[in-house]
């Protein structure tokens, strides 16, 4: 058993039998150790220090993963023009390429790179009915690994090279990830596995990882990304301005949240920032005339909340990694404890770097290279008891267990695409087992104004009536319990919660830190339900959200303590709710429960059900 500093449960079971196997020839050896989980397998390579050799540059891996070509897959492409950002595919595993993908969900024909291959976690259900997914484990100082189909259900890895061909680069050895599987008989059981938080290590013991609190945040970000009203950049509807953020941060306190996402507040903004790569350079230390950090910090000291920072590098690396030391100091100085990075660069092999020739060469963002940056950013925030949640990040392998400040990451198609395009009416109950398989989500829920709200530009008075965020209000509440991060969002404007301040209710009381989880029921792209215990007082909460179908789900709640009684508020759509037509109506009731209790919820169409289980204390 191992405690995590915090999470989704109070002690996590790591009990495995262990395989190590050496081949060798002559002086060289090579190792594979696996470990055998109740929920899966892991393995990893390993070449030890041999002497006669200096260096390593692994030209490619052959591990293959042998499935059956009638197995059904849940997959978004790799190699090509965004990093994770993408809607699901379910296709058969031989399907997994981009001209299938290009029929069935998104146009990508133009992706001038010819490698067909799938991102891990990749989620399969297998002819037989077990559920599997595919991903790795502590990733390394490695390249990271897709898997590309070579017919007949056969998966092959696929690691994204450096700009010069070379997949991996080691010096004297060689330590490859942990390539896993994790097994269920159903999807739920998905959800409960631990397995890549138990492949990966403890946190160094000389460093005290104490000082990191999970948390809520609210922002000035839905202004620029939702409702269209701001800019990141000077101009008359600057949303970084003092004035503005004073007011967030009376209402934020006001209401419970520790934080505040200010983003737009440094120079380098201007409205062609978006997405080549080669924008001005972002300053991570000046700030825009209209933004007085100081009155700012203690403005917020007195009320306990503070900045939430926000360092967008336009995937201009060497830029940002020349100013990381004195952009985390100039931080601390402002009190701030978390620091949102975000890696916006499109076409994704397009990270700008000096070679050892001097030469400019255009590295992918998912290759070695950029997982050591990850890494070194990680490292460097420790140092100044920073932690980060990236945007556009490299996936998560678990490594939050040997970094618990690497809080919470995007790295998939979250609710901001909801703001500026739109994710559809099914995607949100894929994530649950593809993309959240990986670790938590900075998913940013909670939007309340779920039509109506964008505007077509910054000062324009003109509504755009086509955006609709494919969700509706009790929805948005269960996905706080849905999907973990130990960092949430409020997302949307003060104005839309004071709308509906019983809503906003449920999210000023959730818990980000989790005593145990328990699944209640699911179906890959259909619906999820979880009750989760929260870690500081006896209350559960539980969240369920359906895809486009109506449900009645009749519960029952012999999760909660046997010998107690508790008031269960429960946040409901109602019989009129609709995500497309009429997705803010909901219903609050409560009532009497305890273990024995059997509840019926509606989910409307779209929709989701949420509650909050106080104990009831005599
Ligand atoms: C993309 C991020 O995902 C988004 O949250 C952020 O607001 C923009 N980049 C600007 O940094």
């Amino acid at each position: 058993m191992w405690k995590p500093l915090f999470g989704e449960h109070k002690k996590i079971l790591s009990k495995y039998n262990q395989l190590n196997i050496t081949l060798g020839q002559g002086n060289s050896k090579l190792k594979i150790t696996f470990r055998l989980f109740n929920d899966g397998i892991g393995f990893r390579y390993e070449i030890d220090n041999q002497n006669s050799i200096t260096n390593y540059d692994i030209i490619n891996e052959k591990t293959e993963f042998k499935l059956s070509k009638n197995d059904t897959a849940w997959w978004i492409p790799a190699f090509s023009y965004r990093r994770y950002e993408f809607l699901y595919a379910k296709t058969p595993i031989d399907d997994i390429s981009k001209e299938i993908y290009s029929q069935k969900v998104e146009d990508i024909r133009f992706d001038s790179i010819e490698i067909d291959a799938a991102h891990t976690p990749l989620t399969i259900k297998k002819e037989n009915g077990i559920y599997i997914s595919i991903h790795e484990a502590d990733l390394t100082d490695y390249s990271s690994m897709t898997l590309a189909p070579k017919g007949k259900g056969l998966l092959e890895a696929e690691l994204y090279p450096w700009s010069d061909g070379i997949k991996v680069k080691a010096d004297k050895f060689i330590k490859s990830p942990w390539r896993t599987i994790q097994i269920s008989d159903n999807s739920s059981g998905l959800l409960n596995s631990n397995l890549i938080l138990n492949l990966n290590e403890d946190p160094d013991e000389s460093i005290d990882y104490s000082w990191v609190k999970p948390g809520k945040y609210m922002g000035i970000w839905w202004e620029m990304i939702g409702t269209n009203e701001s800019t990141w950049w000077p101009s008359e509807h600057h949303g970084a301005n003092t004035d503005k953020v004073l007011k967030y941060m009376d209402f934020a306190s006001k209401n419970g949240f520790e934080g505040l996402l200010v983003e737009g507040w440094n120079i380098g903004w201007h409205p062609d920032w978006c997405c080549k790569g080669e924008g001005e350079k972002f300053s991570f230390t000046e700030t825009q005339p209209d933004f007085d950090i100081n009155k700012i910090f203690n403005y917020g000291k007195e009320r306990n909340i503070f900045l939430v920072g926000h360092h967008e590098t336009g995937g201009q690396i060497e830029n940002y990694e020349n100013q990381l030391e004195e952009a985390f100091q100039f931080y601390n100085e402002h009190g701030i404890k978390n620091i949102k990075t975000g890696y916006v660069n499109d076409v994704s092999k397009n990270i700008k770097r000096k070679n050892e020739k001097g030469e400019i060469v255009s590295e992918w963002h998912h290759g070695q290279y950029m997982v050591r940056h990850f890494r070194k950013v990680i490292e460097f925030a420790s140092k100044y008891k920073l932690n980060i949640i990236t945007h556009e990040p490299i996936k998560d392998t678990g490594i939050r267990r040997k970094y618990p400040n690497y809080i919470s990451r995007e790295g998939g198609k979250g609710q901001e695409f909801n703001g500026f395009a739109t994710n559809g009416i099914n995607h949100a109950t894929v994530l649950p087992f593809t993309r959240l398989l990986a670790g938590p989500m900075d998913y940013t829920p909670g939007v309340f104004q779920l039509n109506n709200f964008r505007y077509t530009n910054p000062g324009s008075n003109i509504i755009d009536k086509k955006a609709i965020i494919p969700s509706t209000i009790a929805k948005e509440l269960a996905l706080y319990v849905v999907y973990y991060s130990p960092m949430q969002m409020a997302a949307d404007l003060p104005e839309h919660y004071m709308k509906h301040p019983n809503a906003f209710d449920f999210i000023k009381n959730i818990p980000v830190d989790w005593e145990n989880k328990i699944i209640i029921n699911s179906k890959i792209g259909e619906y999820v339900s979880i009750a989760r215990k929260d870690m500081n007082s006896g209350d559960w909460y539980f969240g369920s959200i359906t895809n486009e179908k109506e449900r009645n789900f009749s519960v029952s709640l012999s999760f909660l303590d046997d010998d107690k009684k508790y008031l269960a508020t429960i946040y409901s759509d109602s019989n009129d709710t609709n995500w497309k037509n009429n997705p803010m109506e909901y219903k609050i009731y409560s009532q009497e429960v305890d273990g024995n209790t059997k509840l019926n919820l509606f989910l409307a169409p779209g929709g989701g059900n949420a509650i909050h289980f106080q104990e009831i204390i005599d």
